[in-house]
């Protein structure tokens, strides 16, 4: 990442380096943390209006009661867990790990989860690198709208070696709605946004809408089954699998 203050990440698997669009996406959460729940919390440029506002609104709830849902227990980790929205959710549910590649939105997952009183690892990690270990069951939220169509088979695979046979996977994602982002931002174009942050500064980010239906066929290619990808009423993808 270029700069000698940031923790070196664990490795890669397979020697491959993040650079470009990659090292960018880290550098945009790294500089987007303080106001990344803004985008939950519809504030300033994330409101779209009280009846677009409402709708996330309901839509963020019922992700958040779907993920309460879910049977996790055991050993938890949660991938690019950012600033840690949905931790509080699964370190009740058993031992949970955060992991990202980006030191700034963990600090504010440490922090939200001391605030709630919740002893939970954190620690900066590509989510390419290789599992150190075997878990119950693995989250990640808004992470694999992120993930390169040519290597969504690759994310998977990872996934699946996380996991004792039988983990459980669960993910919640982005639905396309313009309604979905900041104020002002355009769609992306051959799978690329440009975010703007606060300040003025500009990032490149892939972003990809996949559809549920090719993410349950991807699931089941990797390995998994009990397949389950659905939506809320507009905004979210929700997805459940377990390693067979
Ligand atoms: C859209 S945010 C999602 C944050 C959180 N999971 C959530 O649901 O609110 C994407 C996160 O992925 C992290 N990230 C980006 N590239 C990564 C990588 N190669 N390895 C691990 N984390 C990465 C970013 O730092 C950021 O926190």
């Amino acid at each position: 990442m270029g700069d000698a203050s940031r923790p070196e990440l664990e490795p890669h698997d397979g020697g491959r380096e993040a650079g470009g669009i990659d090292s960018e996406m880290i550098r945009y959460y790294a500089a987007r943390a303080g106001e990344y729940d803004d985008w939950y919390l519809r504030r300033g440029r994330n409101s779209h209006g009280s009846t677009s506002d409402a709708a996330w609104r309901a839509d963020l709830e019922a992700a958040a009661d779907w993920l309460g849902s879910r049977p996790f227990g055991g050993d938890i980790v949660e991938l690019a867990a950012g600033t840690g929205w949905w931790s509080p959710l699964l370190a009740r549910c058993g031992k949970l790990t955060i992991l990202d590649a980006a030191p700034e939105p963990l600090s504010l997952a440490r922090a939200r989860l001391a605030a709630a009183g919740l002893d939970v690892e954190a620690r900066v990690r590509d989510v390419w690198a290789e599992p150190d270990r075997s878990v119950n069951g693995l989250f990640c939220g808004f992470w694999i709208s992120h993930v390169d169509r040519a290597r969504l088979a690759e994310f998977l695979g990872i996934v699946a070696r996380w996991l004792v046979p039988g983990g459980l996977f669960a993910f919640i994602d982005s639905r396309r709605d313009p309604e979905s982002g900041a104020r002002g931002h355009r769609p992306p174009e051959n799978d690329v946004q440009m975010r703007r942050l606060d300040d003025g500064s500009t990032y490149q980010v892939r972003k990809i809408y996949y559809e549920p239906a090719d993410l349950a066929s991807a699931l089941e290619r990797a390995g998994f089954s009990d397949v389950d990808v659905s939506t809320t009423a507009r905004f979210f993808v929700l997805g459940s699998a377990r390693l067979r």
